[in-house]
């Protein structure tokens, strides 16, 4: 089946149930989208499905077939950084980093779609994104930064 990924569009033969996580990272080797609960309860594995966040570990492959699929690899690059990945920098977000590919794809799901976020907007973007570090305030901070 084709899906695009990061605007490459790609070939890939997977069981149609496959989990999209699996082909994004065991295919295509874009490592940048993590695996956390495997239950869509995290939001480690959020990918944008044709601008829209969605957890690719219960999102089957066959789902995405011919639509565009975007992973954290897609949105910015170290020369050229998504103003939320420079944000991110900036505010020091991360502290384990492991779910920080996850919430930057749910922030900027929201900053596409709203520029000028409330808390409460953010928070209702967000609320998927879980944090064992407990990042929270800095993520909100560097979400209000970007959108300036
Ligand atoms: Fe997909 Fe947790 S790994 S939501």
């Amino acid at each position: 089946m084709k899906i695009a990924v990061n605007g490459v569009e790609r070939v890939v033969e997977f069981e149609p149930d496959t989990p999209l996580l699996w082909v994004i990272r065991d295919e295509l080797k874009l490592k940048g989208t993590k695996f956390g609960c495997g239950k869509g309860l995290c939001g480690a594995c959020t990918v944008h499905l044709n601008g829209d966040p969605i957890r690719s570990c219960i999102t089957p492959v066959s789902a995405v077939e011919n639509q565009n699929i975007t992973t954290i690899e897609g949105i910015g690059s170290e020369e050229s950084p998504h103003p939320l990945q420079a944000s991110w920098v900036e505010f020091n977000v991360p502290q384990c980093g492991y779910c920080q590919s996850g919430q930057l794809m749910s922030a900027s799901a929201l900053l596409a779609k709203n520029a000028n976020p409330t808390d409460a907007d953010i928070d209702s973007a967000m609320s998927g994104n879980a944090c064992r570090c407990g990042t929270y305030p800095r993520i909100k901070a560097a979400i209000h930064h970007a959108a300036e």
